[in-house]
Order: structure tokens, then sequence, then C-alpha cells
């Protein structure tokens, strides 16, 4: 059986053989965000399905390919749909694009996503800047042999959100006018919603937000020492009874627009 490097070196000369840029910014598109791939210019496209070892996303709303193109003059590689944990895949297995990404030279990883609000303070539609995570799957995409090119077998998660990127990112949403919460995301794998025991452990463990992706990413972006731009976008009140995936996607869809501004105008101001 290949090793986990070589799977992620297969991939890396794919790629490598399709697009010659060489990307600096990963963006993550999340649930119903994927309309930010629209504004990237001289696009190449390249479906999950061709790459080698990258799964296909199994979810409405997930489409599922990489876009590599220029947004104000930089280069940068987006993910147009993910796959997550609950699907059945293998965390290596749902975070070999950003593994990937770090081979190609990726330096900054943005990684956007839908969230259930647990500060009783927001309401759906908010946005927040992750500020921290909480992981509680009880396993990590670091597990196994440890990948040496990319980074430490044993790595510190401090400070794993950049502190620059999220005063950055409230700079820029001032400037349009759009509110920017801040807080702690709790990873729940899913994928079923929270029960009103588990919203209520959530916000004494210090969580503001809870959802089911993003956090196997992070860690791998930081073990391989990318900066880490997290957003959530609030799209209804974890635990709810309305909250329905069918909610979660409009939501997110109404949301998008202020999302994707705020996002290019960060990545302009980068
Ligand atoms: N819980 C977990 N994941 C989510 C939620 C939620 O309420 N909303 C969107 N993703």
């Amino acid at each position: 059986m290949e090793d986990l490097q070589d799977k992620i070196m297969d991939a890396v000369r794919y790629i490598r053989g399709v697009v010659e840029m060489k990307p600096t910014i990963a963006i993550v598109l999340g649930s119903g965000l994927g309309s930010l791939a629209y504004e990237i210019q001289d696009t190449i496209e390249i479906p999950y399905g061709e790459i080698p070892y990258f799964k296909t996303s199994t979810v409405p709303g997930h489409e599922g390919k990489l876009i590599f193109g220029k947004l104000f003059g930089k280069d940068v590689v987006a993910m147009q749909g993910r796959v997550h944990y609950y699907e059945g895949y293998t965390m290596q297995e749902i975070t070999m694009p950003i593994r990937v990404f770090a081979l190609l030279g990726v330096e900054t990883l943005i990684v956007t996503n839908a969230a259930g609000g647990i500060n009783p303070k927001f309401k759906a539609g908010d946005i927040m800047a992750i500020t921290d995570h909480i992981n509680l799957s009880g396993n990590s995409p670091l597990i196994g042999p440890n990948v040496e090119i990319l980074g430490p077998r044993f790595p510190v998660m401090k400070q794993v959100y950049s502190p620059d990127l999220i005063v950055l990112l409230k700079k820029v949403a001032s400037e349009l006018k759009i509110n920017i919460q801040e807080g702690v995301y709790a990873y729940m794998p899913g994928p079923q919603y929270e029960t009103d025991a588990e919203v209520k452990m959530l916000g004494i463990l210090g969580a503001s937000a809870v959802g089911m992706s993003t956090v196997p990413e992070v860690i791998c972006a930081s073990h391989s020492g990318m900066r880490v731009l997290g957003i959530s976008c609030i799209t209804n009140v974890a635990g709810s009874t309305e909250t329905s995936h069918k909610e979660v996607l409009e939501q997110a869809a109404k949301a998008s627009q202020t999302l994707v501004a705020v996002v290019l105008d960060t990545i302009n101001a980068m």
C-alpha cells in the first residue's frame, strides 16, 4: 500500500501537470458559499474526481472541484465543495487537498463554513471570525505516521487562526459596514445536529458556534505552517427545532453576497 506521502505527491504531480501557476492563497468554500468562485479570473478547473486520492462530495451544495486562477493579481486556488468526515471518509482522506496545497506552495488558508450559533447573542446571518477551535471528534487527521516533509510529529496548536488576519478581516468589514462576530468554533463530526444537552455543553465549554467541518483541514494547515483565516456563517441557532440542511443552505445563500464581499476585500488587502 502506498503511504500517505506518496499519495500526496501523486496528487501534487497530477495538478502540476495541469496547472503551471503556484497559488499562495487557498480558499475553502463551504455550504452554499461557492459563489466566490465566480469572481476568480483566468481559471483552470479540475474536478476532484480527476485528481488521484481526492474524494468527491456526496452532499448537495458541495460541487467538488479545484479552481485555480487570479484574484486581484494574486494566484489562488479555491475548493468549491469539500468532503466531510461524516460522509464516511477518513480524516486523512478529507484533508488530502490541504496537504497537497501545502506542497503546491500555499501559505495562507481561508476557510469558510456554515455553523450553528451557540452564543445567544448570535442570529442567523451573522458572520463570525473563528478565533480558536475545540476538536470534539476524538480523532485527528495527523494520527498515523507523520509526514515529515509537511510538519512535526507534535505540532503546537497555539494561535492557529492568525490574529493578524482577523484584524485585517475586521478592518475590511468595517469599511463595508459589515459587523463581524468573533468566537470559538466547536467541531462536532455530525451528521446529526446537536441535542439540547450538547448545545448546553458547548456553551459551557466556551464555544460560540458549532459545525461539522473545518477543524480537520485547519489542523493540517497549521501542521504545515500555513496562516489560517476561518470564517463561519451563522445559519441557524444551534439545536433549534427548525434546523435543517435546507435552512442551512438557504441562510448561507442569503449571507453569501456579504461573505463574498468581505473575503474578496480581505484577499485584496493581504
Ligand atoms: N450544528 C452543526 N453544524 C451546523 C449547524 C448546526 O446547528 N448549522 C450549520 N452547520
